[in-house]
């Protein structure tokens, strides 16, 4: 081994520019808003295969590794909802600062939660996404069978039926769901990305 890769562990951390340049792309966090069922996570699952099949270095974050980990004490009154929001901006500024771009599929309910997002990680960092999905459509889906369940009062606090969504007033870019195929808002929302993404040598 050369003696040029070793530095003084003292000497300096590496910063997030030399972990941008290694991975050869901007870190950013996308992060995409919407009702239960809006498709915010199966978009988030295009778009990290799109990104890694192009040479990018993408890591979801979404309800099944977060809120069955870090955020696993947490429910969903207002007040859980915002320190789940917190727990999970810092964690993606964390991997923003280690060069990767987070890909983040949350409710995220209201404005203030998602300011808060914003405040944490950067405003020059964050992408808000809206998955703008009319809530019919989304009940109607019903993939998980919550709705029902809310309806009935079997879930309290659920999203659209007895707790507030207010939509993003003004968001980075917006996909309209209800009659556009995943594919395309995959690729809507990829080509949107890429310019921010692709790093400027
Ligand atoms: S957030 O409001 O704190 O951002 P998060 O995105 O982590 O919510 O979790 C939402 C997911 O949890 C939903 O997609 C749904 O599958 C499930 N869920 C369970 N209970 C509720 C509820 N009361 N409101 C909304 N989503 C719920």
């Amino acid at each position: 081994m050369s003696d040029n890769n070793i530095h003084p562990i003292f000497d300096r951390i590496l910063s997030r520019q030399e972990k941008q340049g290694f991975l050869n792309q901007n870190s950013k966090v996308v992060w995409l808003t919407g009702l239960s069922g809006s498709g915010k996570s199966t978009i988030a699952q295009g778009l990290e295969k799109s990104l890694f099949n192009n040479g990018y270095f993408p890591q979801i974050l979404d309800g099944d590794n977060i809120r069955t980990g870090i955020c696993n004490n947490l429910g969903f009154t207002i007040e859980d909802r915002t320190e789940n929001i917190r727990r999970i901006a810092e964690v993606s500024k964390l991997f923003c600062d280690a060069g990767v771009i987070c890909l983040n599929s949350f409710v995220s309910p209201t404005i203030k939660i998602r300011k808060l997002a914003k405040d944490i990680i950067g405003d020059e960092n964050f992408i808000e996404v809206f998955v703008n999905t009319p809530l019919e459509i989304c009940e109607q889906r019903d993939v998980k069978g919550l709705y029902k369940k809310a309806r009935k009062g079997e879930i309290k606090n659920f999203t659209g039926i007895d707790s507030p969504f207010e939509n993003p007033v003004n968001p980075d870019f917006e996909l309209k769901t209800e009659n556009q195929s995943i594919e395309t808002s995959v690729e809507l929302l990829y080509n949107y990305l890429i310019p921010k993404l692709r790093l400027q040598k």
